[in-house]
């Protein structure tokens, strides 16, 4: 899609706020717990689930008896504790994990429960919160990931399902409109009949969970839907960035701001609508997980996250381990990182099963540039046309437009952010561009304040609107990008107080007055420009301020480093086009529209999953890590300029600050997707590679990773978690030496030869052992990767393995160390 803008504001708090919905819970307390049995749900390693050929097959006589059973089981432990009457169960989850959730009329009930010699442990339900489409140009699918097969987009992603955990769908919108494809082989969910309307091919499923939600006392009907519609506009949007159909015309305000394309635009959707305009509960997030996987999905694409951080072994959390076991089942699982950058250590994302995405801006920008009569020019926010006809108009400031009992009968400070007309003298607005103050006074937010002041300048019929800045606190001016917002009349939004104070100086020194201070004559003028159209210089990638940045704790008690690189990956996700849902109101100056332009991770994740559709596609054979390998190993550390990627860093001012990024906040780089495509070399990992991973943690052992994942922790001596087969090597306490394995697979045709390149973090010494090797189709080479201390550094510091292919073929690893103390 056409239409991108790193505006320097204060007022992104704002914005994040909306994405990320944070209404607090109306009551403290849910009294929903999630209670783990003892003993193993089906993925978990019972025997039913798996065919003769050990493939997993929950369709099957036994996987569907033995849900039944773990079912009635959490009927009778219930029956067996508690009185009649005195709970209400929510959900068996007998997929991912051997678990119910349940809804008690007393806490003291928890007691009696975990008394139940069946029951493992007990967790209060948790808060949930929400963590295009010019990209596919951006990411340059057009020339590259969507013409690897027959030269044509009418194959992107054919063939898979996205599973979208979110908001719901609005069904209707052109995003969506059928598609008149056979369903994919491996799909095994079937629309209900409750939401058959929503199924038209291109929207193969569509589920609500919301028993939890409504047992918190948090579901509010006169705003949201008890079903899979989307009441708030979010998954509608998130939804659209992954599969969106192919072109669609963005259309707002009667305006065109271009073609939306989703990246996998053949990619098929089920929607599981989980979390609300609100927020949500994670007992309907592991409802939507479990059945997700009951359907087959292939990639499941997560954009929100828990409120609370993470304590304790963060990659134990029940979240997590179910999706470790969505994992396990062969689904993909593309996370947003977090919106709670750019301050170290503050994912919300942790499994590395997971993929979990960061966010950067690209090169579109907008601004909403005013022209004063001296020719200054001052860049607002804000999509507007622009003043008719080219030309300069009278300037008037609300202070100077009150009619003549104003100063008697209002508060005249008040009434100069123009909350209405009725203050306003019309006969010396009509006509000119008046002037409001801006300050964040009203409980609604900026929106609010800005749609009151449109609505009295069009009351007033001024020919446009200038909203500026002078009074912001220092206090307020913490975040550095604003998404613009669509006014209804030509006008900009000066967020900068400097600039504010620069305005009215000039509106002042031509605007004269008699000796009562009554103006005589307004000889201030201005211009607003069209803003609608944006500019592509932007030097870009850069990672966006919000974004969530690691590293990540192995042991949040402990303060343990761990030795697993997060985020993983970077895609746009600063002012995103996508889909929209009229009734959404989450997002300024979009009520009524089909489109909207969002910023968050939550955007950034689905461009992930749809591009991992379109590699689910090519390559059918391989396993999610194959794809999770591919994706990391091919993205890139450079920016359209050919300089390392930067980072927007934490700056006690308004302008944002910027700096070299660190892998903490890009992970292994910005993704490629064509390179992706044909990545040489991949790093496959198995359930048990992962479970070996969990027992070497520092603080779990063997019998919390049995009691939280059902795995059994091989007895490896020597196993460190850092010898999890990534494809990045990350090692959070460094002591002397470290011996680090890896194994790569080839998935080229041609035999090709790898030497390696070795880029030594500072302070470490790597050696590579073997340095070469040559490799066939579907052949598996191990190396060594040595990192021994130099220096004490106390602190990450980076480098990078380059394996450079004799046929063209770059796998890049990037090397994460934290020394702690001198080799002997
Ligand atoms: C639901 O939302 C409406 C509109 O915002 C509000 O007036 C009402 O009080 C809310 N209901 C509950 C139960 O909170
Ligand atoms: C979108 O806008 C363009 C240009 O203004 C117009 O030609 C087109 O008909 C509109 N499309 C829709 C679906 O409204
Ligand atoms: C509005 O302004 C006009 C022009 O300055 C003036 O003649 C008129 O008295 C004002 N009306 C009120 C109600 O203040
Ligand atoms: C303009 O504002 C006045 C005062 O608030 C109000 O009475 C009137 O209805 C408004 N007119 C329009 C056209 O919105
Ligand atoms: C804001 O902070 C940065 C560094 O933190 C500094 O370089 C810059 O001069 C400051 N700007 C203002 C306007 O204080
Ligand atoms: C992406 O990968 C392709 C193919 O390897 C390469 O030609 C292109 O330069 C890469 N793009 C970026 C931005 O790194």
């Amino acid at each position: 899609m056409q239409a991108n803008v790193t505006l320097m504001s204060w007022a992104l708090a704002l914005q994040l706020l909306l994405l990320l919905a944070t209404t607090t819970p109306r009551s403290a307390a849910t009294l929903v717990y999630i209670v783990k049995l003892k003993g193993h749900a089906p993925l978990s390693g019972h025997p039913h689930a798996f065919n003769t050929q050990g493939k997993l097959d929950l369709h099957s006589h036994g996987s569907l008896a033995y849900s039944a059973f773990l079912s009635s089981l959490h009927d009778s432990v219930l029956q067996e504790s508690l009185d009649v009457g005195s709970y209400e169960k929510l959900y068996s989850y007998t997929v991912l994990l051997n678990a119910f959730a349940v809804k008690l009329q007393h806490r003291m009930q928890v007691e009696t429960l975990e008394e139940h010699g069946s029951v493992g442990s007990i967790e209060e339900d948790k808060r949930f919160n929400k963590a295009t489409t010019y990209t596919p140009e951006f990411l340059g699918l057009a020339g590259g990931a969507w013409n690897v097969r027959k030269g044509s987009v009418r194959d992107a992603g054919r063939g898979t399902v996205v599973g979208v955990l979110d908001t719901g769908i609005d069904p209707s919108h052109p995003s969506f409109s059928p598609h008149g494809f056979k369903l994919p082989r491996r799909w095994r969910g079937a629309c209900p009949p409750s939401s058959a309307s929503f199924c038209n091919g291109k929207i193969v499923i569509a589920r609500h969970f919301s028993k939890g939600i409504i047992a918190a006392n948090a579901f509010n009907s006169t705003y949201d839907y008890d079903s899979p519609v989307d009441g708030d506009g979010h998954g509608t949007h998130t939804s659209s960035i992954a599969v969106g159909n192919y072109e669609v015309p963005v259309n707002v305000s009667g305006y065109n701001y271009g073609l939306a394309s989703g990246m996998a635009p053949q990619a098929r959707l089920a929607v599981y609508k989980v979390i609300y305009r609100d927020g949500g509960y994670l007992s309907d997030v592991l409802a939507g997980i479990d059945q997700a996987i009951q359907d087959g999905v292939h990639i499941l694409s997560i954009s929100l996250g828990s409120t609370s951080s993470a304590s304790g072994v963060p990659f134990l959390n029940s979240f997590d381990v179910a999706l470790l076991f969505a994992v396990k089942a062969g689904a993909l699982v593309v996370h947003a990182a977090g919106n709670n950058g750019p301050s170290p250590m503050t994912m919300n994302s942790f499994g590395p099963w997971l993929l979990s995405v960061g966010a950067t801006t690209t090169d579109r920008s907008y601004a909403n540039p005013v022209i004063l009569g001296n020719r200054q020019e001052f860049i607002g926010s804000g999509l507007s046309a622009g003043t008719p006809g080219g030309r300069l108009y009278a300037l008037v400031y609300a202070k100077d437009a009150f009619i003549e009992q104003a100063t008697n009968t209002f508060d005249t400070d008040y009434y100069s952010y123009c909350p209405d007309a009725q203050a306003f003298n019309r006969s010396i607005v009509k006509g000119k561009i008046l002037i409001c103050n801006f300050m964040q006074i009203f409980t609604g937010g900026a929106g609010t304040e800005i749609n009151d002041a449109i609505a009295t300048a069009k009351n007033l019929s001024a020919v446009g609107l200038l909203i500026i800045s002078p009074d912001t606190e220092p206090s307020q001016q913490k975040s550095p990008v604003l998404d613009p917002s669509p006014f209804s009349i030509p006008a900009t939004f000066i967020t900068d107080p400097d600039a504010s104070l620069i305005i009215l100086d000039y509106y002042n020194h031509y605007t004269e007055r008699d000796e009562y201070k009554k103006v005589t004559h307004f000889g201030a003028s201005a211009w607003i420009k069209d803003s609608r159209m944006p500019t592509f210089y932007a030097e870009a990638p850069e990672v966006a301020y919000f974004s969530s940045r690691g590293p990540v704790y192995a042991n949040t008690a402990t303060l343990m480093q761990s030795d697993v690189l997060k985020p993983d990956i970077l895609a746009p996700g600063n002012q995103i086009w996508g889909g929209w849902t009229p009734s959404g109101i989450d997002a300024n100056g979009y009520k009524g529209e089909r489109f909207a332009m969002l910023s968050g991770t939550s955007m950034a994740a689905p461009h992930i999953a749809g591009i991992a559709a379109l590699l689910k596609h090519k390559h059918q054979k391989w396993s999610n890590a194959a794809i999770r390998s591919a994706l990391l190993t091919t993205a890139s550390q450079v920016d359209n300029r050919g300089r390392f990627i930067r980072a927007h860093q934490p700056s006690g001012n308004t302008s944002v600050s910027i700096g070299w990024a660190s892998p903490f906040d890009y992970g292994s780089g910005f993704v490629n997707a064509t390179a992706a495509m044909d990545p040489g070399l991949i790093f496959d990992v198995g359930f048990q590679d992962y479970i070996n991973f969990l027992c070497t943690l520092p603080g779990a052992d063997a019998n919390s990773v049995e009691e939280a994942t059902g795995g059994i922790c091989q007895d490896r001596p020597g196993d460190r978690s850092s010898d999890l087969n990534l494809p990045s090597i990350t090692v959070g306490n460094l002591i002397g030496t470290r011996k680090v394995k890896r194994a790569v697979t080839s998935v080229s045709k041609r035999n090709e030869r790898y030497e390696v390149q070795i880029h030594a973090p500072k302070g470490v010494q790597v050696f590579v052992e073997p340095m070469m090797f040559t490799v066939s189709n579907g052949q598996q080479k191990t190396f060594t990767v040595t990192l021994k201390t130099m220096k004490a550094n106390q602190a990450f510091t980076f480098g990078s393995l380059l394996w450079i292919g004799s046929k063209g073929h770059v796998v890049r690893m990037p090397l994460a160390v934290s020394a702690s103390f001198m080799s002997a």
